[in-house]
């Protein structure tokens, strides 16, 4: 199995390492546009194997696609990320150009891959991927909803003292301030999350994950890496090792969930054929009208990018 990371930046070069460290492939390749940056991380991810003991090896490349020449799967984490006062929406102009011009060369060399999308905005850089690619739809997704729900995760084991592993759960929507949390279907230890944390506690949890990205970048000045870098590794761990595990995951909607031609996070299951399932799990209305809300902001954005898009035309 091959795997190819795009941006050996922050989120790129910690989704590489744990590709690494986990010998989810074997051959692993890190391109940048940035003269030697690749290389220098690939040779220093290397040097870390000797220690921690593992056979992967990574290949560094600035910028020359045919080192990637037939993977498999495909992460894409080139672009700029988010500053203090900027929100993900304000880096599309940049991105787009970088995550079309990127997807082009991916797929003229590895037309079979299979596309993950990190870059910002999430949702519609994966609109931006898709509609560059020109790949089925279980081909090409977005990487936001298990972050997303593991800070969610995080935060209800910290407020009850238990494992992390021991909380389930899943948000749907879009990756940003209109993501939907939902309750409903979050457990702990099989117990819905409802009956254990009460309902204020529940609130205020779920602003702060709304919000988790932003905290981030107010401490950091940048955004997150570690936590996004392992949650886009374990996609591609799911496919390339065809475990069948259930994510939210961003892909585009054709009239399911009532929405159509929109790429939005929704619970699938990741296997060897990239998108296998839908779950098209049953909405209250509450959930139903934040989950349209949540598509009116990223069709917002996708519209930006077709003007974008037409203008270069
Ligand atoms: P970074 O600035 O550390 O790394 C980005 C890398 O992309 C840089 O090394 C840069 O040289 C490279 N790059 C720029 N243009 C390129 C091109 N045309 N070809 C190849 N490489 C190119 O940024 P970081 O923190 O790694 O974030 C990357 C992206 O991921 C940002 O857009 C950020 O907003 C997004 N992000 C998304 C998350 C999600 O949940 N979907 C979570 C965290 C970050
Ligand atoms: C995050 O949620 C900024 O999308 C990035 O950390």
């Amino acid at each position: 199995m091959k795997v190819t990371v795009v941006g050996a930046g922050n989120v790129g070069a910690t989704c590489a390492d744990v590709l690494a460290y986990r010998e989810v492939a074997k051959e692993i390749v890190l391109l940048d546009i940035k003269e030697g940056v690749a290389e220098g991380k690939a040779l220093d991810i290397n040097q870390k194997a000797p220690v921690t003991g593992y056979d992967s090896w990574v290949t560094g490349s600035t910028n020359d696609y045919s080192k990637t020449a037939g993977s498999d799967v495909v992460v894409i984490t080139s672009g700029l990320p988010r500053k203090p006062g900027m929100t993900r929406d304000d880096l599309i102009a940049t991105n787009a150009g970088i995550v079309s011009s990127v997807t082009e060369q991916i797929v003229k060399y590895s037309p079979d891959a299979i596309i993950i999308v990190v870059s910002n905005p999430l949702d519609v850089m994966t609109y931006a991927a898709h509609a560059t690619s020109k790949l089925p739809r279980n081909k090409v997704m977005g990487m936001a909803g298990i972050l997303d729900t593991a800070r969610y995760r995080h935060f209800i084991a910290e407020e009850l003292n238990v494992s992390v592993k021991e909380i389930n759960a899943v948000l749907m929507g879009g990756h940003g301030d209109t993501m939907v949390p939902l309750p409903r279907y979050t457990t702990v230890g099989g117990i819905p999350v409802t009956e254990l944390v009460d309902a204020d506690k529940l609130e205020t949890i779920l602003v702060r994950t709304k919000r988790g990205g932003g905290e981030c970048v107010k401490l950091m000045g940048t955004s997150a890496w570690y936590a996004p870098g392992a949650a886009a590794a374990q996609m591609v761990e799911a496919i390339v090792k065809d475990q069948k595990r259930v994510f939210p995951v961003c892909m585009k909607l054709e009239g399911e969930f009532g929405i159509d031609n929109c790429y939005l996070g929704v619970p699938v299951v990741l296997g060897k054929n990239g998108i296998e399932r839908m779950f098209e799990i049953k909405l209250n209305a509450d959930e139903q009208a934040l989950l349209e809300d949540s598509a009116k902001a990223v069709n917002d954005v996708m519209a930006a990018y077709d003007n974008l898009a037409a203008e270069k035309a």
